[in-house]
């Protein structure tokens, strides 16, 4: 079996995480007992390209149990968990292509050898695969059904792709999912960004000015987050609407060209490019950190800094302090990549449950379903969403209230007024 990870010894470390995840990932568990059952995904060639963590090892898992075979590359080249990576190998007998700290090169190397296996099914953080394949491997278009996006990112640009008429096969958005993004992007992103910071750096987030760029899902979940560690939260958007709810959830808001002169720690969750740039560095308090927890890592704008700088050092793995011309010193954790993947172990398993539930459904819905699909971004179908949510609480052990025909009548009529 051709694989690349960095060393096949850690593998045991990495099956016991693997396990440990897999406790915490209930819904996941269920799916995975009837793929092993019913083998609804039998002979399909299916790449994934996400972060290589422990859930993920399980939704690799899970897919194999369906009779898939399956090949993993990572979304990001620092967010692989190089003994997740070994146990796959070695336990599970899945190809892995993944080494945390891999350059750009063995990056696209690697997307490149999950794709030599002409995948049918494409599974996608960032869209990464997708865009490989209709840049280079467009030979390989007919081989497949159609692919899932993971995150926020992946879907607008599949989005953009559908909009330019260039998309080639559909995909399924499961980023979209009501039991995704409520939950992953707010309270997997929001711990885990807050987890990767601290981890990272060991400061004390309580009485510090914590700016929070873009209040979108993951803003609101990290701006939760530092606020209850007794951070004064300030929030930037562009956005009215969700500039209007920040000021509502009691956070200051205003713009970045203001709040780069106050941050303590500014962290970018937008999407978006260049969000923090050169004339922010210069007005920034000695001594601010930065970092990112959006996709790319475009949105600060590293070249920039590097120009204001006259020296670095990594005082802490991934935590460069940048000595700039002014004498003022500024921290940019995780080379302004994801910092919770990078510095943490990104999400917990007990969010990553509904996510990779929404994936392994999709991957099932798509084999069955291909035919009927046209080559456009297609939203998770509401029965999948629904279950997930009702096997999530049945998990949790929480129970809910079923409408009555009374009010089933009352809610579906309209002539009962005041
Ligand atoms: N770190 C992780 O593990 C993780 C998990 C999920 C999603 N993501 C990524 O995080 C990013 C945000 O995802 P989301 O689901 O919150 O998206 P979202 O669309 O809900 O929110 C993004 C917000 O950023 C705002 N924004 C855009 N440009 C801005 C700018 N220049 N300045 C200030 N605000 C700006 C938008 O108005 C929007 O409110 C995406 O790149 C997504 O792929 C990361």
């Amino acid at each position: 079996m051709d694989y690349d990870v960095k060393d096949i010894s850690l593998a045991q470390s990495g099956k016991l995480r693997i396990e440990w995840a897999e406790q915490r990932m209930p819904v996941l568990r269920l799916i995975r007992q009837r793929f092993a059952k019913q083998k609804p995904l039998k002979g399909v060639t299916l790449a994934a390209c996400l972060h290589v963590t422990t859930e993920t090892a399980n939704l690799a898992i899970t897919l194999k149990a369906g009779g898939a075979k399956v090949y993993l590359c990572a979304s990001n080249p620092l967010s692989t968990q190089d003994d997740v990576a070994a146990s796959l190998v070695k336990h599970h007998r899945i190809p892995v292509f993944a080494v945390k700290g891999e350059n750009n090169k063995t990056y696209y190397q690697h997307i490149f050898a999950c794709l030599d296996a002409r995948p049918q099914i494409t599974m996608d953080d960032g869209a990464d695969l997708v865009s490989t394949v209709h840049k280079t491997r467009r030979d390989q278009i007919p081989d497949i059904m159609a692919g899932t996006e993971e995150t926020t990112t992946g879907v607008v640009r599949l989005k953009a792709m559908a909009a330019h008429g260039v998309l080639a096969f559909p995909v399924i958005a499961v980023n979209d999912a009501n039991t995704k993004h409520f939950f992953d992007n707010r309270y997997g992103t929001g711990q885990s960004t807050f987890d990767g910071i601290v981890r990272g750096t060991n400061i004390l987030f309580a009485g510090r000015a914590v700016v929070v760029c873009g209040y979108g899902w993951c803003g609101r979940g990290f701006a939760m987050r530092a606020a209850g560690s007794g951070a004064r939260v300030i929030v930037v958007e562009v956005d009215p609407l969700r500039a209007l709810e920040a000021a509502m959830d009691g956070y200051q808001v205003m713009p970045i060209a203001e709040a780069a002169k106050i941050g303590d720690v500014f962290c970018t969750l937008t999407g978006d490019c260049h969000v923090i740039r050169e004339e922010h560095f210069k007005v920034m308090k000695d001594g601010a950190i930065v970092c990112n927890s959006g996709h790319f890592d475009i949105e600060i704008d590293k070249a920039a800094l590097n120009k204001l700088t006259r020296s670095k050092r990594e005082m802490r793995p991934m935590v460069v302090q940048h000595v700039l011309k002014s004498g003022r010193r500024i921290t940019l954790l995780a080379e302004g990549r994801l910092v919770n993947l990078a510095l943490a172990e990104g999400h917990p398993p007990s969010v990553m449950d509904m996510s990779f539930a929404n994936q392994a459904l999709s991957a099932e819905f798509v084999r069955k379903s291909h035919k009927k699909l046209e080559k456009k971004v297609y939203p998770v179908p509401r029965d999948i969403d629904e279950r997930i949510a009702a096997l999530k609480l049945k998990a949790m052990g929480i129970r809910i209230d079923k409408l009555t025909p009374e009010q089933k009548e009352y809610l579906a009529s309209w002539q009962v007024g005041t």
